[in-house]
């Protein structure tokens, strides 16, 4: 799997060593406020959620972990192609990380895997998500109502979609640009 580094990060595969600083993320209230599970609250849980990353098959997905500055400040990537996710630490949103993350994400899922789409399926109050999504240039495709039991609470989806033709970057570039 590739490493890939933009102008403030890292992006690498999914090791164990990762498990304290993930688990520091996926225990944060905050950011798993809109996502398909609670937050942890063992240990063991982000053991176990951080060994299938680990386990990804190649041909199945590609998911990165996420360095800024030598720490692991979230993680990007298509967890099952098509279908993006990303989670970022808190302390860290607002300065554009998770859209640098994404956009190498983008470019190998139409020029390297070859996807004709990408896909995300979002909560509709995570407006942090969709602000993302949409800059990146998804549209949104369908609702649907009580998609998801977290807890004992149903939550909904807005699936989105982004078409490799709509990306900028998939757009063949002249080799030799005068
Ligand atoms: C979704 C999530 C990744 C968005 O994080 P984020 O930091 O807002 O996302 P971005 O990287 O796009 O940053 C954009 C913000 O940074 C600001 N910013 C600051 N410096 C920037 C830079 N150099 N480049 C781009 N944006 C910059 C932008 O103005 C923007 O702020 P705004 O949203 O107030 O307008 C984050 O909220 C998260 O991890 N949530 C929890 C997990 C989750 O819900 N995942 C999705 C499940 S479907």
């Amino acid at each position: 799997m590739a490493e890939i580094r933009t102008e403030r990060l890292l992006l690498r595969p999914a090791r164990a060593g990762d498990l304290e600083a993930l688990h520091f993320i996926l225990s944060d209230a905050r950011a798993m406020a809109y996502w398909s599970s609670l937050p942890h609250r063992e240990l063991d849980q982000s053991r176990e959620w951080l060994q299938s990353m680990i386990d990804n098959p190649d041909g199945e997905g590609e998911d990165f972990v996420v360095e800024h500055q030598g720490r692991v400040i979230g993680k990007a990537g298509l967890f099952r192609f098509p279908e993006i996710g990303f989670l970022f630490d808190p302390a860290v949103w607002g300065r554009g990380f998770a859209q640098e993350a994404l956009r190498p994400v983008l470019d190998r899922a139409f020029a390297v895997h070859g996807l004709a789409r990408v896909v995300a399926d979002v909560d509709p109050r995570n407006r942090a998500s969709l602000r993302l999504l949409a800059r990146l240039g998804f549209r949104e495709t369908e609702r649907k109502a009580k998609t998801w039991l977290i807890g004992d609470v149903w939550c909904d989806s807005v699936y989105l979609r982004l078409d490799a033709a709509g990306w900028p970057a998939a757009r063949v570039r002249p080799v030799n640009p005068a």
